[in-house]
């Protein structure tokens, strides 16, 4: 669990003054479009808190999370080795590239949001958990670190996953076992991006708008090069990223479950024209057991307003289906549709 211990080893204290630092010193920063900052240590104690983390959720989608619990070391030695791979000669990483229909390994952008055409950077995709599905094949041996870094990371990603999802239920009001169970070990993928530095930049897309497909997704900005954008209220708003946060979003799972409360947002990035940027999406799904739908205790009053699907294979194919006639998936799932 990520608790008092795991939190200790952050000096969660500095990164504190540096989100104070950052909010009045800087007369660049409109704070009023800052996505709201949790602090996951807080929660242990702080009913405020979670009234700041139910906010977040249902009116930015959006949050970044510090004092998280991650130590230091793991999220370094991801980054080293991250970068390590992307330097590679080509040659050597296409012996991990993603096949034509799969999902997948190195190369261009996979299946889980519609829209990607444009993007413009490398990526690699792989399933990270359970860790008995591994395609370990495209798990890369060099560095040869890697296998071991990412093992890590992953358990310890899916460790705050888990702490947030229980949160987000008591919030919701929801008998928090309702939602935790359904992300019991839940599937995670690891989406590993390198944008190349670009002067015509705002010509091209690193990512292009899109919402996440899966629950929720933890972000690692690995360099701190600035260039993720969320959608809010019709415009674009850069994130300034706080440098030891994850970035945390709603995905259209669990705007589905919380039957519309949580919102999923459009996000994109854009490329800087001097500096080449690397990040880290890891994406939270629920387990094969789980039906994809509002959950009982909130439809009540509304009632559903998305529809229910039997397992997460079905709403990949309905991701398929999204992707192919261009609409979004959230698109597909809402009942008046
Ligand atoms: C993604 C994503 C943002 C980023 O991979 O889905 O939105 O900053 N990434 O790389
Ligand atoms: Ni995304």
């Amino acid at each position: 669990m990520v608790g008092e211990e795991m939190s200790k080893e952050l000096g969660g204290s500095l990164l504190v003054e540096n989100v104070q630092a950052l909010a009045s010193n800087n007369p660049l920063v409109d704070e009023s479009l800052q996505i709201p900052i949790i602090d996951m240590r807080k929660h242990m104690v702080e009913d405020d808190e979670m009234g700041k983390l139910h906010l977040a959720c249902k009116e930015w989608g959006f949050f970044q999370l510090i004092n998280h619990g991650v130590a230091e070391e793991v999220i370094e030695k991801m980054k080293v080795d991250l970068q390590e791979f992307f330097k590679l000669p080509l040659e050597e990483k296409n012996a991990y590239a993603r096949l034509p229909n799969g999902i997948e390994g190195y190369g261009q952008p996979y299946i889980f949001s519609q829209g990607r055409k444009l993007d413009w950077g490398d990526m690699f995709m792989l399933g990270s958990l359970p860790a008995s599905q591994r395609n370990m094949k495209f798990w890369p041996e060099n560095p040869s670190s890697f296998r071991a870094t990412l093992d890590k990371y992953s358990l310890e990603l899916q460790k705050v996953s888990t702490c947030l999802v229980k949160l987000m239920a008591k919030n919701l009001g929801n008998n928090p076992k309702h939602l935790t169970d359904m992300f019991e070990n839940g599937r995670q993928a690891v989406r590993m991006n390198n944008y190349p530095a670009c002067v015509n930049g705002s010509n091209v897309m690193g990512i292009t708008p899109h919402t996440d497909a899966d629950g929720l997704t933890l972000l690692l900005q690995v360099n701190e090069v600035q260039a993720l954008q969320i959608k809010r209220n019709g415009k674009w708003i850069p994130i300034t990223h706080i440098p030891g946060a994850f970035i945390i979003n709603i995905g259209d799972i669990i705007e589905v479950m919380s039957n519309g409360e949580y919102k999923s947002v459009e996000h994109k990035t854009v490329l800087n024209p001097e500096h080449e940027r690397f990040s880290i999406a890891t994406f939270h799904f629920p387990n094969v057991q789980a039906m994809i739908g509002p959950l009982q205790d909130l439809v009540k009053e509304n009632g559903a307003l998305y529809k229910t699907l039997s397992n997460i294979d079905e709403f990949f194919g309905l991701s398929q289906k999204a992707k192919l006639d261009g609409k979004s998936l959230l698109y597909h799932m809402k009942l008046e549709n």
